[in-house]
């Protein structure tokens, strides 16, 4: 099986944890062509060389300059000026000095504290949405429910008019379309296109607010450039990677917290009884489908991991859905066990580039799983082939149909 393994077959979207299964047990890496890394898939290295301060998600420093272009090439990862210097280019992906930099700036937005501010706000927005689809027999709880709800909390934050909420939310999705595996020719021209209207709406919204400032990101963040701390295109860099790490994973693991809770009754019950149990459920929903389980490192130096010795300028993947079920870790760890504890999980990464909203995110799950458990009584699955997306990025139904039954 490990030699079958494609991220972009319908067998992997089906079930990645089998094909997770066989990289754990193998006893090296496998080396994944197509992205030309080695796959760690055990807890314990994957954690390893997320907090090891020598892995880096940027090649600058290890590669020359022409090396970087040639790579560029090969993954048709070219031509897109926009893209470049916003998109490739981004807190998430530099290091050391100036990723501490970048991060600093909008760190103290989404801290526990900060973020609890949001509930309210959050909490109203759900309830509007559940109005109309509880007059509904049946909804997608993908398109119709979770897909409205990050760009219009990500955009509030921000401090963008509610109005363009869901053209943030398209663009987000088209920008991110690019990452995955099937990078082709099409999907690049709709990225790049996207990246340059938002560039354009990010600038134009940042001299609104210098004219009007507000208690929102954006407002604080034109302090932070005014005083040189960031350049314009840093600016809009990091607003484009907030709302694009926000959007899919919450819709994703929304969708996919939902289909568990409905084959796990049992849980689904003992939550609508309980609902200060959620906190620790929605842990382990994280745990058991993490919705971005794929990132990479470069080494800066050598290093010695799952029992080999690779050198300087390796790249690995870092399959953190894979950890999430390493038995070595986890007692029974491919169920789903609502009251898990202790519980760490690596969805939200680990170390330098630990998720910067995961309180946000965490936030989000508890307030809508605790309004839907409030005001529903049962969900039903209308059809229980529910499809996942596919690739290796990103894990979330595509749709999922269900019929739910108000109090
Ligand atoms: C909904 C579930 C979410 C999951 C599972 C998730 C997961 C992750 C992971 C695994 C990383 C680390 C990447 C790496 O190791 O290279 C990350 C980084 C990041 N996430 Fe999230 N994320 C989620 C939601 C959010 C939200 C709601 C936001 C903001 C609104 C956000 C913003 C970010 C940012 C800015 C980074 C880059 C941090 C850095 O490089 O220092 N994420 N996320």
């Amino acid at each position: 099986m490990v030699e079958m393994f494609d991220p972009l077959s319908a067998a992997f979207s089906d079930n990645p944890y089998a094909f997770y299964s066989e990289l754990r047990a193998a006893d090296f890496p496998i080396f994944f062509e197509a992205q030309n890394m080695w796959m760690l898939s055990r807890y314990e290295d994957v954690s390893k060389v997320a907090t090891n301060t020598n892995m880096v998600r940027s090649l600058q420093g290890i590669s020359s300059d022409v090396d970087l272009k040639q790579d560029q090439v090969a993954a048709n990862w070219h031509d897109m000026p926009y893209h470049e210097r916003v998109v490739q280019f981004s807190l998430l992906d530099s290091d050391g000095n100036v990723h501490r930099r970048l991060r600093k700036q909008v760190f103290g937005y989404f801290t526990g504290r900060a973020v609890a501010s949001l509930e309210p706000m959050v909490r109203q927005y759900v309830e509007t949405l559940l109005v109309d689809l509880k007059q509904r027999d049946s909804f997608d709880f993908i398109a119709d429910f979770a897909a409205h709800i990050p760009g219009y909390v990500i955009g509030n934050l921000l401090g963008a008019p509610v109005e363009d909420c869901p053209q943030l939310r398209l663009w987000s999705e088209q920008v991110v379309q690019f990452f995955d595996v099937d990078r082709s020719d099409e999907k690049k021209a709709v990225a790049e296109t996207a990246t340059r209207e938002f560039y354009h709406y990010l600038a134009d919204l940042k001299r609104k607010r210098q004219g009007a400032p507000a208690d929102d990101l954006i407002s604080h963040m034109i302090m932070d450039e005014t005083e040189g701390r960031y350049s314009e295109d840093e600016f809009i860099s990091t607003c484009m990677l907030i709302l694009m790490a926000g959007h899919g994973s919450t819709i994703d693991v929304l969708g996919s917290g939902m289909h568990t809770l409905i084959y796990e009754h049992d849980a689904q019950f003992k939550l609508r009884e309980d609902l200060s149990l959620l906190p620790v459920a929605i842990q382990e929903m994280f745990r058991f489908e993490p919705p971005l389980p794929f990132f990479h490192r470069h080494a800066l130096e050598d290093v010695h991991v799952h029992g080999q010795d690779f050198p300087k300028g390796t790249t690995f993947g870092l399959l953190y859905g894979a950890a999430n079920r390493d038995p070595r870790q986890f007692s029974d760890a491919d169920m789903f066990k609502f009251d898990r504890h202790p519980n760490r999980h690596l969805a939200f990464g680990q170390g330098a580039h630990l998720c910067l909203g995961n309180h946000l995110a965490r936030l989000n799950m508890k307030v809508i799983f605790e309004i839907l458990l409030t005001q529903f009584s049962d969900f039903e699955l209308i059809d229980d082939h529910v499809p996942y997306k596919r690739g290796l990025s990103v894990r979330g139904p595509k749709v999922l149909s269900i019929r739910s039954v108000p109090v």
